[in-house]
């Protein structure tokens, strides 16, 4: 289950930055156009509507277990959806299970929203058929160090401090090795792991952080204490807001 809630509109409206993260790592799918293919965590589906676009006589399931997002993406992809081309699914992927083995898995910005990896990857091994790929990227070791650094600074006073006394972290930045060894240990055949440093500067800085990026800090927080620690935040960042990404990239073969 998620340890976060979202809201697939504003996300939509202003996620143009994981968009094109998200499509950076579609286009290392390699694709033949005919294939089924799984988007993992599809949020709004900007990503889906791309990979769609890669797979003329193929088939795209975009599986999100929020049901906001999952309403965004049925108001995003309605046109693909009543061609058949695309089907949309509500579900936690660590419950996955699909009918048919699958081609390809991509999933963009999901997989350190969930904590337990060596049960995602099981399930998405058994997802694909033999010689199927995995081809992901999400926030990985040291990702927003720096921007949860001063986030957590002005958190640790009050009014906020009171607010956090019991908060556990929901992100899992996972490293490379440990990354790979899972996935092996999964049932995949071959898998390659690996950082990318990939700072960012969002156009919308407040809405995006207090959306995406700090959206677990913010959620915590009583209405009333939300943009006050915003503007702290924001404060502590300085002119140009840099969010410091560092992505964990994924390629494996079942
Ligand atoms: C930052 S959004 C990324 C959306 C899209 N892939 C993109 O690149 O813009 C992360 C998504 O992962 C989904 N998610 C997190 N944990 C999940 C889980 N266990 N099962 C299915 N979806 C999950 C969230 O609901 C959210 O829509």
């Amino acid at each position: 289950m998620s340890v976060r809630a979202w809201d697939g509109t504003t996300y939509d409206r202003i996620s143009q930055t994981m968009e094109a993260l998200g499509l950076e790592v579609l286009a290392r799918l390699e694709l033949e156009g005919g294939e089924t293919v799984l988007d993992a965590g599809c949020g709004s589906g900007r990503i889906t509507q791309a990979l769609a676009e890669r797979l003329p006589r193929g088939h795209v399931i975009a599986l999100d277990e929020s049901a906001s997002m999952v309403d965004a993406a049925r108001e995003r992809l309605a046109g693909l959806v009543d061609d058949g081309k695309v089907e949309i699914r509500r579900g936690d992927l660590l419950e996955l299970e699909l009918p048919e083995p699958i081609d390809a898995i991509l999933s963009t910005a999901t997989f350190h929203w969930i904590a337990d990896h060596e049960r995602l990857f099981a399930r998405l091994h058994t997802a694909l058929r033999p010689g199927g790929r995995l081809v992901a990227q999400c926030g990985g070791e040291g990702n927003i160090d720096v921007l949860r650094s001063k986030a957590a600074a002005v958190l640790a006073h009050e009014p906020y401090a009171r607010h956090f006394a019991d908060w556990h972290a929901p992100w899992n930045y996972a490293a490379p090795e440990a990354t790979r060894e899972r996935l092996l240990a999964a049932g995949f055949a071959t898998a390659e792991c690996w950082l990318t440093p990939a700072p960012r500067e969002p156009e919308q800085p407040r809405e995006f952080l207090a959306t995406i990026v700090l959206g677990p800090q913010v959620q915590q927080l009583p209405e009333a204490l939300r943009e006050p620690f915003m503007d702290e935040v924001l404060a502590a960042l300085g002119d140009p807001v840099v969010v410091d990404y560092v992505r964990l990239n994924i390629e494996a073969v079942a």
